[in-house]
Order: structure tokens, then C-alpha cells, then sequence
């Protein structure tokens, strides 16, 4: 019997500490195969994830002595929460530790794509010098639709907001007046408003049943045509042929995804376009959110194998499994 089992890439003090507090097993690459994860599973106490491992019922059902799952990141869709929570184990999470990162990533996404970021680098590094071909657009008095008001996309809007741009909203469960909202002077609108009046989009909607490629042909082209749609969500939440035919018909100006439906994906359409920036799923990873993160999941494990309260936990804070 082992106390911790990591089965991707977590590094830093955070997981240096772990290991000297406790028998770790780092296997980065285990991921990969499920079936090998399914045979040692029984053999420990906790498992330390990012999103590529999944655990689903079978994994939990052969996870005996398992107390606690620490996600190392906020997205819970590589995990079964139902069954998990079943189980009585933990899932302790950090549903905070990376949100500026992201919501970086969203803006820097939509510079990229206004001042043609990748395509003037790529002319220029060639030897040419185009500086009419390469004339942007400023975000100042353009319209930031924000889809998703969490943590993210609340972050994302108060800096889209710095940028003189005025801020829609769609949430489902956000009301109106919620501080979130009024404090970015959001406009809460329905999702076919907010398609058709942003000039840039940008998605920050989790991964569920409901979200399942919400996002398609329909919405995209209601767009402006000189409109840009940026996920740095999930890639699930997008249903990429839509966009693909939205994008090849110039239905809006251009995409910027780090994130996608399979991940990851290889080429396709998408990659030739010039329109289209691709990042692969980097919006959390800056050294300051991994630092914040690996030492973030990393405390709450060891607190819940000593017997003690997770701080940041999706189900409860201490194993309901004797
Ligand atoms: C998150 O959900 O925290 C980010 O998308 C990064 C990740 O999935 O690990």
C-alpha cells in the first residue's frame, strides 16, 4: 500500500514537499494508459490529476482505499463527480489558483487577432515588410461579449473593461444585478444578442452535458463579419465543424482556440487558416499559476491524509469513506 499516486506532469515546491511528507508515486506519463492505471489503483490512498487523466466509475469502483483526488486545476469534466462523491472521496481542487492566467491568455488572444499578431510575425520573419497588409483594428469602444461570468470570465471582462471596450454578458445563472456584472457595467443579454452585436467573443463556459457544443454553425454566423470568437474554456463546448463553416463562408473575421473538442487534435482545417491563432490549452500555464496551483492541491492532500479539512474542495472537505 502507497500513500500518493500522480499520474501526470506536476512539478514544484508544491509536489517537492508532498514527496518528503509522503510515499509519492510520479508516474507522469500512466494517463495514457487507463487499463494499467486501473490495475495499481487499489494500491493507494490518493491520486494527483490535471485533465488528461480520467476518472470514471470503473476507475473509482477499483479505487478502494482512495481518499482523496487532487485536481490540479479548476475543469472537474476528466472526472466523475457523481460517482466519486459516492464514494466518499475527496476531490480537492483550485478553483481560483489559475484565473488571471487565463484570463490573460483570453486578452492577449484578442490583440493577437486585432493587430494580426501571428500573421505580420510570420511575413516578417520570411524577410517581407507589409505595413499597410498587416493595418489592425483598436479593442477601444468595441464590445466584449463575455459568455460564462465565473471567476474567468469575470477576470477577463474587468480587463477587456481597462480597455475602453464595453462589456455583454451571458450567463445562465447569473442574475443581472449580480456585483460580478454591474461592477464591469455588463450588459446581460441572451446568447443570439450577444452573438450578433460583440466584435470579439470570448468563451468561458465549463464542460458539461449542457454545454456539449453549444456553440455551433447557428450562433456563429450570426456574428458581424468583422467579429472574433476566442475559447480558452473547453473545447467540448464548441462544435468545430460549425465554426470551421462559419469561418470558410466569412462569417466572422477570425478564431483564437486554446482549447479543442479532442485534445490533442492534430491538423485540420483549422491549422491552415491565417485567421486563426492556435495555442494548446496554455491558459493556465504561467509559472506564477502553476506555483499557486501545484502548491495549492498539493497542501490539500496532505491535509486529508493527516486527517484534516481540504481548503478548496468540490464535494466535501473530508472523505466520507472509513
Ligand atoms: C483548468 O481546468 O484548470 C485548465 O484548463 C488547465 C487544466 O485543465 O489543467
Amino acid at each position: 500500500m502507497s500513500d500518493i499516486l500522480v499520474t501526470e506532469n506536476i512539478v514544484g515546491d508544491g509536489m517537492t514537499a508532498l514527496r518528503k511528507a509522503f510515499d509519492v508515486v510520479f508516474e507522469p506519463d500512466l494517463h495514457e494508459v487507463p487499463q494499467e492505471l486501473l490495475k495499481v489503483i487499489s494500491q493507494f490512498k490518493a491520486l494527483v490529476v490535471r485533465n488528461q487523466t480520467q476518472v470514471d466509475g470503473a476507475l473509482v469502483a477499483a479505487a478502494d482505499h482512495l481518499r482523496v483526488i487532487g485536481r490540479a486545476g479548476v475543469g472537474l469534466d476528466n472526472l466523475d463527480l457523481a460517482a466519486v462523491s459516492k464514494a466518499g472521496i475527496v476531490v480537492a481542487y483550485t478553483p481560483d489558483q489559475n484565473s488571471v492566467s487565463v484570463a490573460e491568455l483570453a486578452l492577449a488572444l484578442m490583440l493577437g487577432l486585432a493587430r494580426n499578431i501571428c500573421p505580420a510575425d510570420a511575413s516578417t520573419k520570411s524577410g517581407d515588410w507589409l505595413r499597410h497588409e498587416f493595418t489592425g483594428g483598436e479593442l477601444f469602444n468595441k464590445t466584449c461579449g463575455v459568455i460564462g461570468m465565473g471567476r474567468i470570465g469575470f477576470l477577463t471582462a474587468m480587463r477587456a473593461r481597462a480597455f475602453g471596450m464595453d462589456i455583454l454578458v451571458h450567463d445562465a445563472f447569473v442574475h443581472r444585478d449580480a456585483a460580478a456584472v454591474t461592477q464591469v457595467c455588463g450588459q446581460m443579454v441572451d446568447m443570439e444578442e450577444l452573438f450578433a452585436r460583440s466584435d470579439y467573443i470570448s468563451c468561458h463556459l465549463p464542460a458539461t452535458e449542457k454545454t456539449q457544443q453549444s456553440l455551433g454553425y447557428e450562433m456563429f454566423s450570426k456574428m458581424k463579419t468583422t467579429a472574433y470568437f476566442i475559447n480558452t474554456s473547453r473545447g467540448q463546448v464548441v462544435c468545430e465543424d460549425g465554426l470551421i463553416r462559419a469561418l470558410t463562408e466569412r462569417k466572422l473575421a477570425g478564431a483564437a482556440l486554446d482549447v479543442r473538442q479532442v485534445e490533442p487534435p492534430g491538423r485540420d482545417q483549422l491549422t491552415e487558416m491565417p485567421n486563426v491563432i492556435l495555442t494548446p490549452h496554455i491558459g493556465a500555464f504561467t509559472r506564477e499559476a502553476q506555483v499557486r496551483v501545484v502548491q495549492s492541491v498539493c497542501q490539500d492532500v496532505a491535509s486529508v491524509l493527516i486527517g484534516e479539512a481540504a481548503c478548496n474542495y468540490a464535494n466535501f472537505s473530508r472523505p466520507n469513506r472509513k
